[in-house]
C-alpha cells in the first residue's frame, strides 16, 4: 500500500527596514503612534510546516538558542490564534530558519509569525483571504501585517495600517548587525524619557521620502532616510554612533539604525558598491557581521508544497 507521507509547507518571509519611522505620543494602551515607511528585504526567514501530534517549535541558524520555542515565540501565538480561528487544533511541528538578526530591529520575530499565518493557510487549506490573514497579523504585532504583505508600505497607527508606497527600482542595502540586541518596548521606553528631559529633533512627515522613491533614485533617497528611534538606540549603545560613521565613510550614500535597532541598515549607490562597503564595514571592527540585502521584495509566500507518495 502506499503511503502518504505530508512534505512540509515551506515560507519565506522578508525582513524589513524602516526608510522613515516618526514615532508621536504614547497612547493610553502603552503603544506610540506612529508613521513609518517599510521597506521589505532579501534577507529573509523561511518557516516549515508538518502537521504533528502536538504543537512543537524548533529554530535554526545564527543565534537560534536565545529564540524561545515555547508559548513566548511569536510564531507559537501565531499557530494558536490561526488555530482558534477556525476551530481547529494547532497540531503542527513548525520550523524556524534563521536568517535575519535576532533582536536586531529587522522584524525577525514578526516575519516568523506571518510565514506561520500563510504556511498554516496552505497546510490547513483554510483559504484565509490576504485581509482576514491581516486581521490576524495585527493582533500578533504591528510589523506582522508589513512583512506579510512585503513591497515598500506607509504604516500608520501602532504600524498596522498599511497603505502600498509606489517604489521605483531596486535599492542596495548593506547591514551591520550589532553583537547584542535591543528589546524594542526598552528603547521605546528610553525615547520618552529623553524626550522627557530635552527635545531630541523630529523627523517629521515622509512626502519628499516618497517621492524619491517614486523616482527611484537611491541618491535623492539617502538623505531623506529618518528614524526618531535612532537617537534612544544610540542612547542606550553609544557604540553605534561609529558604526553609522563607518558605512558612509566606507562609500555608503546613508546610513540609519533600523526601526529599534541595533542593526545599522547603510543605502548604496548600486549592488557593487553594497558588496564592497559591506567588506570594508566587517573588516572595521564596529559589528558582529555584516549582510547586503536588497528591496523591496515581495511578503510572506509559499515556496514548496507538496505531497511525495
Ligand atoms: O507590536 P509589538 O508587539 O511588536 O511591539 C513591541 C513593543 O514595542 C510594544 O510592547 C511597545 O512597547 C513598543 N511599541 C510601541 N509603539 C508602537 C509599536 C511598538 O511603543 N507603535
Amino acid at each position: 500500500m502506499l503511503s502518504v507521507v505530508p512534505s512540509p509547507v515551506v515560507v519565506r518571509a522578508p525582513s524589513k527596514v524602516n526608510l522613515h519611522l516618526s514615532v508621536g505620543d504614547q497612547r493610553a494602551d502603552g503603544y506610540h503612534e506612529l508613521t513609518t515607511v517599510f521597506q521589505a528585504l532579501s534577507l529573509s526567514d523561511e518557516v516549515s510546516v508538518v502537521p504533528a501530534k502536538a504543537l512543537r517549535v524548533s529554530v535554526r541558524g545564527e543565534n537560534a538558542s536565545s529564540v524561545p520555542t515555547d508559548e513566548r515565540n511569536l510564531v507559537w501565538k501565531a499557530a494558536v490564534l490561526l488555530a482558534d480561528a477556525v476551530g481547529r487544533e494547532p497540531l503542527v511541528d513548525i520550523t524556524i530558519d534563521k536568517g535575519i538578526p535576532v533582536a536586531g530591529g529587522m522584524a525577525g520575530g514578526s516575519t516568523d509569525a506571518a510565514a506561520t499565518l500563510v504556511a498554516l493557510n496552505a497546510l490547513w487549506e483554510l483559504d484565509l483571504s490576504r485581509e482576514e490573514l491581516t486581521d490576524l497579523a495585527a493582533q500578533l504585532g504591528s510589523d506582522v501585517p508589513f512583512v506579510l504583505h512585503g513591497g515598500t508600505a506607509v504604516g500608520t497607527g501602532r504600524g498596522e495600517k498599511l497603505l502600498p508606497v509606489l517604489s521605483r527600482n531596486t535599492f542596495h542595502w548593506v547591514l551591520a548587525l550589532a553583537k547584542g540586541g535591543l528589546q524594542t518596548p526598552a528603547v521605546f521606553r528610553e525615547l520618552d524619557e529623553l524626550r522627557e528631559k530635552g527635545s531630541p529633533p523630529r523627523i517629521g512627515e515622509p512626502e519628499e521620502l516618497m517621492h524619491a522613491l517614486a523616482s527611484g533614485d537611491a541618491t535623492a533617497l539617502a538623505p531623506l532616510l529618518g528614524n526618531d528611534l535612532q537617537a534612544a538606540a544610540v542612547s542606550l549603545l553609544p557604540q553605534l554612533r561609529r558604526t553609522l560613521r563607518a558605512g558612509v565613510t566606507a562609500g555608503a550614500l546613508a546610513g540609519i539604525v533600523s526601526g529599534s535597532g541595533p542593526t545599522c541598515a547603510f543605502l548604496c549607490a548600486d549592488s557593487d558598491t553594497a558588496v564592497a562597503v559591506g567588506a570594508e564595514l566587517s573588516g572595521a571592527g564596529v559589528c558582529r557581521t555584516v549582510r547586503v540585502a536588497s528591496g523591496p521584495v515581495p511578503g510572506a509566500r509559499v515556496v514548496t508544497s507538496e505531497s511525495i507518495g
